[in-house]
């Protein structure tokens, strides 16, 4: 297996990134919005997973984790969140919040803890996620980075 590596997705090349949203349920048509980063694991096999991260200031949301099918349960969907969160702190972020319908237990894991909507910031709950493309009935998490 070659080393598997990380890249910044520049903007609007999300060719894979797109219908990988898609297929795992995950909002995909707010990706050309500002304040976007996406990031993208691959090795010689080509793309492997796809993490993003959004907003500006202490608090950002942690969205777009995916990992392609035949790729996952290698220990790759951790990787991608380990390196939102560095990518994250090297920028001064202080807390990541995330929604999820499915897998609030593998964030829990990863050191996610959960919390009640109405307890999130202003700038999280303002993100479309919060506001619209995510159903009410997702957990919402977050982590301190600090
Ligand atoms: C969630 C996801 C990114 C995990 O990727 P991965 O590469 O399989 O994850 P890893 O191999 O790093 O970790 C696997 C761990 O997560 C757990 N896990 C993976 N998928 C899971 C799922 N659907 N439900 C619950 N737990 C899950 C495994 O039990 C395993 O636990 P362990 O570390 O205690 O053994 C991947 O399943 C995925 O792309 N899912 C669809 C998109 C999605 O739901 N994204 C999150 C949106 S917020």
């Amino acid at each position: 297996m070659s080393k598997a590596i990380f890249a910044v997705l520049p903007l609007g090349m999300y060719d894979v990134l797109r219908p990988a949203l898609t297929a795992a349920g995950l909002p995909a048509d707010d990706l050309l919005e500002p304040g976007r980063s996406f990031f993208e694991l691959s090795d010689d096999d080509g793309p492997i997973g796809f993490v993003g991260v959004e907003g500006t200031g202490a608090d950002r949301l942690l969205r777009s984790l995916v990992v392609l099918p035949g790729r996952k349960r290698q220990g790759h969907g951790g990787l991608l969140v380990a390196h939102a969160e560095a990518v994250a702190r090297g920028g001064g972020v202080e807390r990541l919040h995330l929604l999820t319908t499915t897998v609030a237990d593998f964030f829990r894991a990863r050191g996610y803890q959960p919390a009640e909507r109405a307890s999130a910031p202003a700038a999280i709950a303002e993100t479309a996620q919060f506001s619209s493309l995510c159903p009410g009935s997702a957990a919402y998490l977050l982590k301190d980075l600090t």
